[in-house]
């Protein structure tokens, strides 16, 4: 089964910036502050770059920006977006990393796990250090996941209102989610309810950061730093949202 048969980008792209990417600014600033810091005026690379709702907001800081995405849709939503072309942009399998750098930033937020082999998690981080600029760094978001992982039936993991149309008709947002915790396997059905219901699936492996790290060191990268949010606090046992820095060894 590829990537692109699992998840449903093509037609879920025409929500994504009106929810999915509902980052406040108090996120999406240090995240771009965080980035633009670790890059360091030199030339980085978005692995899944979506719609660029972190790239176009880095290039603004004069910095030179490559993305990569498997999915059209989302990457055609990118290209009408103000800014779009001082990128450097690629339909493709970012597991394959399909630029030649070197980059001093290679960065993945929220995309890692859609992966869902751990030989292709494993090509991810072979080819991403071969194009790492000497110094550089890859910086990866990933999440603990909740108890859902032992669920085997779907089971409600999250509801949201969506923000409602000019007709005033409120959607919602329902997520499901059945959980395989030997195959490490998130299977999620996101159901739009509104005016007009939709269904989309995406599944995504799950890493435990130490599995992560030990990805990392497969290909001669070593953790450098981790964080619990982009505000750089400290992570822990506690801790739900993975922030990974590597570097080479
Ligand atoms: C949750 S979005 C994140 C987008 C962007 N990083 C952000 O933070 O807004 C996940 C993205 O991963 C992309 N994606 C999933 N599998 C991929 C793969 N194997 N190679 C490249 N992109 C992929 C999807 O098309 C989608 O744009």
């Amino acid at each position: 089964m590829n990537a692109r048969s699992v998840n449903n980008y093509e037609s879920y792209a025409e929500f994504y910036d009106s929810w999915q990417d509902s980052w406040p600014e108090s996120v999406m600033t240090p995240c771009v502050n965080m980035l633009a810091d670790i890059a360091a005026g030199r030339p980085t690379l978005e692995l899944a770059v979506g719609t660029g709702r972190i790239a176009l907001p880095l290039s603004q800081r004069g910095i030179e920006v490559s993305g990569v995405d498997l999915s059209e849709a989302m990457l055609a939503r990118l290209r009408r977006k103000p800014g779009a072309d001082k990128l450097s942009i690629k339909l493709g399998n970012m597991a394959d990393v399909p630029f030649e750098g070197p980059f001093g930033l290679i960065y993945c937020v929220a995309s890692f796990e859609y992966l869902v082999t751990q030989d292709d998690q494993l090509r991810f981080f072979a080819n991403v250090e071969k194009r790492l600029a000497t110094g550089g760094s890859i910086v990866i978001q990933t999440i603990i996941p909740n108890e859902a992982i032992f669920s085997n039936d779907f089971r409600l993991n999250r509801m949201s209102d969506l923000p409602s149309g000019e007709d005033e008709m409120a959607s919602v947002m329902l997520m499901g989610v059945k959980g395989d915790p030997v195959a490490q396997i998130l299977d999620q059905r996101i159901m739009v309810l509104g005016e007009k219901p939709q269904v989309f699936r995406h599944k995504i492996r799950f890493v435990w950061p130490n599995e992560l790290d030990l990805l990392a060191r497969s290909a001669g990268l070593s953790l450098h730093a981790r964080w619990s949010n982009w505000q750089r606090e400290s992570f822990g046992s506690t801790s739900r949202l993975v922030i990974s820095e590597y570097r080479r060894a």
